[in-house]
């Protein structure tokens, strides 16, 4: 049975994605494993759903997916001054990595090695929680999607973090499936909401995108 594909059209769709970078000094940074690939192809499938799609992007080598609009960032300071100044959206997907830490202070020139040193200290700071703050924004989008990178007890965290950071859905790596994960091109994912769950995939990222954007807007709430 081939089914209509849900329609974007009319939508506001907000996406973050990729990793961010946090300065230590002019050439250091501290960042994570991202590519970017899930929220880009998130973002791709929104665009083909009729959606008018904005897109943050943390520092990656990826082209923009047709019709998206782009918004490059690099630091999650960055990234949470651009996710907030797109609001009102009707949909948000916090699919960035973004980094829990930032050093509390930039150094103006390279920090360098002295002699007899062994170690170096570093002096950081939490970032905002840019998905938790948009979920309790006055003005918060109809549904708000957050993505989990969990090793173990999965479903726990997940949902854990789906209440504590009043989400809607949260998408969670499936782990254990071979050839899932941070830079590769396949993935599996398991979406859960208050009161049920999906899983998406094995599949290519692309493909797993297109089911979970057809997920996302089947549980978008009428507005
Ligand atoms: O708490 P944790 O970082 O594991 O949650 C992951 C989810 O929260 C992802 O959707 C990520 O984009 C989002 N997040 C965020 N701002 C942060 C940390 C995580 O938006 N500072």
């Amino acid at each position: 049975m081939t089914q209509a594909k849900a329609s974007g059209a009319g939508l506001r769709i907000l996406v973050s994605a990729g990793p961010t970078y946090e300065d230590i000094d002019p050439v250091r940074f501290i960042g994570n494993r991202s590519s970017g690939k899930m929220g880009f192809a998130v973002a791709e499938a929104a665009a083909r759903s009729g959606a008018r799609v904005v897109l943050v992007a943390g520092p990656v080598a990826l082209p923009t997916p047709p019709g998206v609009t782009r918004l490059d960032v690099r630091s999650a300071a960055q990234m949470h001054e651009a996710v907030l100044g797109q609001l009102p959206a009707d949909i948000y997907i916090g699919a960035a990595a973004v980094a829990d830490f930032t050093p509390r202070q930039v150094a103006g020139s390279k920090i360098k090695k002295r002699e007899g040193e062994s170690g170096l200290t570093l002096d950081l700071v939490r970032t905002p929680d840019i998905l938790a703050e948009v979920a309790g924004h006055a003005a918060r989008p109809r549904l708000v999607v957050g993505f989990a990178a969990e090793t173990d007890e999965v479903e726990r965290y997940a949902r854990d973090k789906l209440a504590r950071k009043r989400l809607d859905l949260i998408a969670a790596n499936r782990v254990g499936v071979a050839g899932s994960g941070f830079e590769s091109d396949d993935n599996a994912l398991t979406v859960y909401w208050t009161d049920g769950q999906r899983a998406l995939g094995p599949a290519p990222k692309t493909v797993l995108a297109g089911q979970l954007l057809e997920l996302i807007l089947e549980r978008l709430p009428a507005g």
